[in-house]
């Protein structure tokens, strides 16, 4: 745990020095947004006495209610086979429940109908348990693919993306394909195309799981900036060290149930 502390002292003193500003100036956005302000007033996700079962079996999340404020920052944690990963799939709306409400963006999921699915979606950042890379294209060009597809100018994307790869540890394998990267090296080019087109909303499932401590707590500073541009995040974890250290409300899953937890650590 030492060695998590002396990490912790440094990325803070980096970030200070590097907090991404360029890639914040990308689309014009704020500078900054007040973290849980009172100004604060939508939620971004609402789900209201949710139940999901996967095909005939039991019920494996269960009265879910919750409401995610715009801006906010929260762990999924529990168990493993406790529903994280069921309950970010939930929120991007890969994954039905079984009855309840689900509001994404103010909108009733049950009503929104599949051809709007690509465009609520492409707000919505997310670094599958799995990756989900392309494995035909370079790190450069996965990472660049949301901006490509936002339409963004190329000069923009090879400064961004490069900085944004340099950030999480890649800046040597811009070149790489996928299948030629290590589980960890993965996870980030995944976590760095998530971020890049700076989503409304981020949902990432244990990303963190593939890498060691330091690069962990460069990750949660990635996120923490992310959120302070105005994303609101939710980040699926084993980590009981990074939800210790980092000051955010928990979605804690146990047994199917729900018990949101304050931050175990004030800020
Ligand atoms: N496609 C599926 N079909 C049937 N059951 C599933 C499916 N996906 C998940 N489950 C079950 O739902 C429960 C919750 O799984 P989920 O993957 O959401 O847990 P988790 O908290 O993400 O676990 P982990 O920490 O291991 O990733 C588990 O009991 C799992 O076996
Ligand atoms: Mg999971």
């Amino acid at each position: 745990m030492q060695k998590y502390e002396e990490i912790v002292t440094l990325a803070r003193r980096l970030a200070l020095n590097q907090n991404l500003a360029s890639v914040r100036h990308k689309t014009g956005a704020p500078q900054t947004r007040p973290f849980q302000s009172t100004e604060i007033t939508t939620s971004v996700v609402q789900f209201e006495n949710v139940g999901v079962r996967y095909g005939t079996g039991p019920e494996v999340l269960s009265d879910i209610t919750f409401e995610l404020p715009d801006g906010s920052f929260h762990f999924v944690t529990g168990p493993s086979g406790a529903g994280k990963s069921s309950l970010l799939k939930l929120m991007y709306l890969a994954l039905r429940p079984s009855r309840g409400l689900i509001k994404l963006f103010d909108r009733n999921a049950a009503e929104i109908e599949r051809e709007e699915l690509p465009g609520l979606r492409r707000q919505i950042g997310v670094v599958f348990q799995n990756f989900r890379l392309i494995d035909h294209l370079s790190t450069f060009d996965n990472v660049a693919l949301p901006l490509r597809v936002a339409g963004a100018q190329e000069g923009l994307i090879q400064k961004h993306v490069g900085e944004l790869l340099g950030w999480v540890g890649l800046a040597d394998h811009l070149e790489a394909r996928p299948p030629t990267l290590s589980g960890g090296q993965q996870q980030r080019v995944a976590i760095a195309r998530a971020v890049i087109g700076r989503p409304r909303l981020l949902l990432a499932d244990e990303p963190t799981g593939n890498v060691d401590d330091q690069i962990a707590v460069r990750l949660l500073y990635l996120f923490e900036e992310l959120n302070r541009m105005g994303t609101t995040v939710v980040i699926a974890t084993h980590n009981e060290f990074l939800v210790r250290e980092f000051a955010h409300p928990q979605l804690h899953l146990e047994d199917g149930r729900l018990d949101t937890r304050p931050p175990a650590k004030q800020a």
